[in-house]
């Protein structure tokens, strides 16, 4: 198991700033340069453990190198907020925009079928990318919804993937719930980081986590992230600026948005199931680089629409499939499992998995095994959601 220690050393790196921060205002130069040396230390153990953000980091830790020998260049202490003590310093929320960086490789080639969605996203990106007069605004946003497992986070990665620019997926749930009453805080520090790794995709996600209906302090804090995440969308369109910075959103439940937040997201995107010929160039996708002519593809076409199939279920056909052919090619490795689990890591390395054609039987059995999590009510409620309230 992976055991995260960033948070560990986020905390240890707060406690060490604050610490040079106070040698450096009493002049206490021996501590000054210690605390910097601990700061660029935990800075570039953070760039090791947070591969995502390892360039910001090590451009850190250059600047708390620097600051050990030359004053002021150490990276600078965040303001004091209204109404807190002086002498503390803000709990600093800048790594929450950094930590939701990830690299996205997803290309459009990526994604089977949606060739109409795919267009549409394209259109956006472009006419956001382009130099243009004042007077042709952008789309603030656009809101993609349909079942799970259909591909709207694999449409933002791609958005993002194509353009080379930074890929921010956030859930919107972590954001109310992380650090209680500290979410619109999270939303700034997050156009902030998409500020400065411009050009950004900020993919939100799970948005029907922002309701307003709720009473109490979670119905406050819904109220007080959206009007910050529209403030964020506003000023992006009216600031004249080169930098690109789309806002994708995406929910499996469009009837639980509030008004409110619906009006604000005028572009809503219907993300359906794969058709027949969709499931089909999923399947290649998924199995891409692997022989697959010996595979029926029109009677997997027509299997995955009755089974009410999303690209997500057609992934798990695909590596259960591939599972079952890696056993049938491989049986003299297969039927010595024992005794190739005694073998050392090294030892394991010199022998090779092969790879043969997918069989159509590969697949049926796939195909049995895996259901659709899926009602047909659960897409009835879709497609009526779409003919009320889609509109692209
Ligand atoms: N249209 C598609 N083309 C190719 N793969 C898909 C498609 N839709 C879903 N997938 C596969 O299913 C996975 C889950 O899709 P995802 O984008 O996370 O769904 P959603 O965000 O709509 O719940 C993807 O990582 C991808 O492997
Ligand atoms: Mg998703």
């Amino acid at each position: 198991m992976k055991i995260d220690l960033s948070g560990v050393l986020y905390g240890q790196l707060k406690e060490s700033e604050k610490k040079y921060y106070d040698a450096l205002a009493k002049n206490d130069l021996e501590n000054v340069k210690k605390f910097a040396q601990q700061c660029a230390n935990i800075e570039k153990q953070l760039a090791d453990k947070v591969p995502d953000q390892a360039k910001a980091h090590l451009e850190k830790a250059k600047r708390w190198d620097e600051a050990d020998k030359k004053a002021g260049t150490a990276p600078k202490k965040r303001m004091v907020e209204k109404g807190e003590k002086s002498g503390d310093t803000e709990e600093d929320f800048s790594g929450f925009g950094e930590s939701l960086i990830q690299t996205s490789t997803v290309t459009w080639k990526d994604i089977g079928g949606l060739a109409e969605v795919k267009s549409l996203i394209m259109e956006t990106v472009v006419i956001a990318g382009l130099s243009k007069p004042e007077s042709i605004k952008p789309d603030k946003g656009i809101l993609l919804f349909g079942p799970p497992g259909t591909g709207k986070t694999l449409l933002a990665a791609a958005a993002a993937g194509s353009l080379k620019a930074t890929f921010f997926n956030v859930k919107i749930s972590s954001v109310l719930s992380k650090y209680f009453g500290e979410s619109t805080k999270l939303i700034t520090a997050l156009y902030e980081s998409a500020r400065s790794h411009a050009p950004s995709i900020v993919f939100i996600d799970e948005l029907d986590s922002i309701t307003m209906s709720r009473d109490g302090d979670q119905g406050e804090a819904s109220r007080k992230v959206l009007a910050t995440l529209l403030a964020e969308l506003d000023g992006f369109q009216d600031k004249k600026s080169d930098k690109l910075i789309l806002t994708l959103s995406a929910t499996n439940t469009p009837w639980s948005l509030d008004d409110a937040v619906l009006s604000r997201f005028p572009k809503r995107i219907y993300i359906p199931l794969p058709d027949k010929k969709a499931c089909q160039e999923i399947t290649k996708i998924q199995t891409k680089g692997l022989d697959i002519s010996q595979v029926d593809m029109e009677k997997i076409g027509d299997q995955c629409v009755t089974r009410n199939y999303s690209g997500r279920d057609l992934q798990n056909v695909c590596r259960d499939a591939m599972k079952s052919m890696t056993r049938r090619i491989n049986k003299d490795i297969f039927d010595n499992i024992e005794n190739m689990a005694e073998l050392s890591f090294e030892e394991l390395q010199k022998k090779t998995l092969k790879a043969g054609p997918l069989s159509m039987e590969d697949f049926t059995q796939a195909i049995t095994r895996i259901k659709s999590p899926l009602t047909p009510d659960d897409f009835k409620k879709q497609e009526a959601w779409n003919k009320q309230y889609g509109a692209s």
